[in-house]
């Protein structure tokens, strides 16, 4: 019916929309380069439209290089035009496209892969682990046939409360935990909740890299917060608070991603109290806590808090089963209920299988004592990547737990052409820039120690250096 009405009306804006339409269409791939577009006479017949509107759309597209007219046989799609007009280049669909620099960099197939601060497979008990799935089975016939509730599996959320009651004195209900897929997904959610375009929020500066993208793509004004191998400098958090009125401080205490240092027990309970005063919430990213190479790390700031101002959130990726991508938040019945919303909204739940086979997987004595070798494998690996970077001159905090080194390398070292030099050579790093909320260039990296083995890390680590004294100049 509109078309109708169209084909009456011969004008410009009609001419533009079959330019818009033709274009999608190349851009989709339905053409492809050299294919032949319809002839004129057909388009404007299926279109119900005056040849001339036609004829002006496909010379709107020849001036724009789409096209290309052969031997006045006809128009046809020009080689360059989709590379040109691919998905990201797409004014509609690039408004609405969020970059994530961590994810870029873990694409790269690589022989030496230093970016991925993930538990080297081969650590895992996966044997054991198959065995799981089938008891999973026999114990949940049904399981494939169910949703999990949005919130995630009540026998899971029991469990939890129990280990965060036993190990890290949170007495939390399990209406006051939520299983997520992954921390990302919570961090992801927190976003989406609390932060509107131009709200403050205060991150750690250097830190884990998407949680800048997350609360960037909200339209945050991120303000930056130091941290130092012996935590935060409490003035400036209070300064901060006290001046921004900042929504939240997304903080990572416990061998924080990128730079392995750990805030200490003090200052966590002074944090709490001036999230309290000023009314800014804590969220706390623990994904790492078990990887301790020497003493247990001090409670998680949610321990301290009576008055519910630290979201805490746990994710098991790391070192327990990637695979299954499970996390847990804790937070207060309050504002429990708008994640479970938003959640529901993307969502019917964390899938109901991972949950189940994480339960008892994860609460097996065999997975709790796996976890102390786990410690002093990834303990020798941390200790092999010092040694083989020692000598160098570089300059690194040898941290406590967690997966990575924070190497500081020749300010000369030019960290473009390195990371490219690096990706031809078969290897990746985190560039340290990306970390920063201030995108600031630094000569920082991050290396991680726990994805490669040890011949591996042996290998991979002489070939950095290698690459990174080839640029270095004296
Ligand atoms: C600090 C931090 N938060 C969140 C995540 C994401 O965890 P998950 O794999 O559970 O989504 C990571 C993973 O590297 C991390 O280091």
């Amino acid at each position: 019916m509109e078309r109708e009405n169209r084909s009456n009306v011969h004008n410009d804006k009609l001419f533009e929309q079959i330019y818009d339409y033709l274009l999608e269409r190349i851009r989709r791939g339905e053409w492809k380069a050299h294919d032949k577009l319809p002839s004129i006479r057909s388009l404007a017949a299926d279109l119900r439209v005056h040849r001339l509107t036609v004829f002006k759309a496909y010379q709107l597209l020849k001036r724009n290089g789409d096209v290309y007219v052969k031997d006045k046989s006809g128009y046809y799609v020009h080689p360059g035009s989709q590379s040109m007009l691919g998905p990201l280049n797409d004014p509609i669909v690039s408004a609405y496209v969020h970059e994530s620099h961590l994810s870029e960099i873990h694409q790269v197939q690589a022989d030496y892969q230093f970016s991925k601060a993930l538990l080297d497979p081969n650590l895992l008990p996966n044997l054991y682990l198959s065995e799981y799935v089938k008891k999973v089975f026999d114990l949940y016939p049904k399981v494939l046939g169910t949703y999990s509730t949005v919130q995630g599996d009540q026998e899971l959320r029991e469990a939890l409360c129990g280990y965060f009651t036993k190990g890290f004195h949170f007495f939390v209900s399990p209406e006051e935990l939520l299983i997520t897929s992954g921390s990302q997904e919570a961090i992801d959610l927190v976003a989406r909740v609390l932060v509107r375009p131009r709200d403050a929020i205060m991150l750690e500066r250097p830190t884990y890299s998407p949680a800048i993208d997350v609360f960037s793509r909200q339209g945050a004004e991120i303000i930056p917060v130091d941290i130092y191998p012996s935590g935060y400098d409490l003035e400036q958090v209070e300064r901060i608070m006290q001046t921004s009125r900042p929504r939240l401080f997304y903080l990572n205490p416990t061998f924080h991603n990128p730079t392995g240092f750990t805030v200490p027990a003090e200052q966590r309970k002074k944090l709490v109290e001036l999230a309290e005063t000023y009314k800014c919430l804590l969220i706390e990213d623990d994904p790492g806590r078990d990887i301790y190479f020497g003493d247990e790390p001090p409670l998680p700031l949610f321990s301290f808090d009576t008055a519910g101002y630290v979201i805490y959130l746990r994710s098991f990726s790391k070192y327990i089963a990637p695979g299954l991508s499970i996390a847990a938040v804790a937070c207060r019945p309050s504002f429990m209920n708008y994640l479970i919303r938003t959640k529901s909204l993307s969502d019917s739940g964390a899938p109901l299988l991972n949950q189940k086979i994480f339960l008892h997987y994860f609460f097996s004595e065999r997975m709790q004592q796996h976890l102390a070798k786990l410690r002093i494998a990834l303990a020798v690996r941390k200790d092999i990547m010092e040694e083989e970077l020692s000598g160098t001159g570089w300059q690194w905090t040898s941290p406590a737990g967690g997966f990575n080194l924070w190497v500081e390398l020749p300010a000369s070292v030019p960290m473009d052409r390195l990371l490219s030099r690096c990706m031809e050579q078969s290897l990746t790093f985190v560039p340290g820039t990306i970390c920063d909320p201030l995108r600031e260039s630094t000569s920082r990296v991050r290396m991680s120690y726990s994805y490669l083995n040890e011949t591996e890390l042996r290998a991979g680590l002489r070939r950095f250096k290698e690459v990174v004294f080839s640029l270095t100049t004296f």
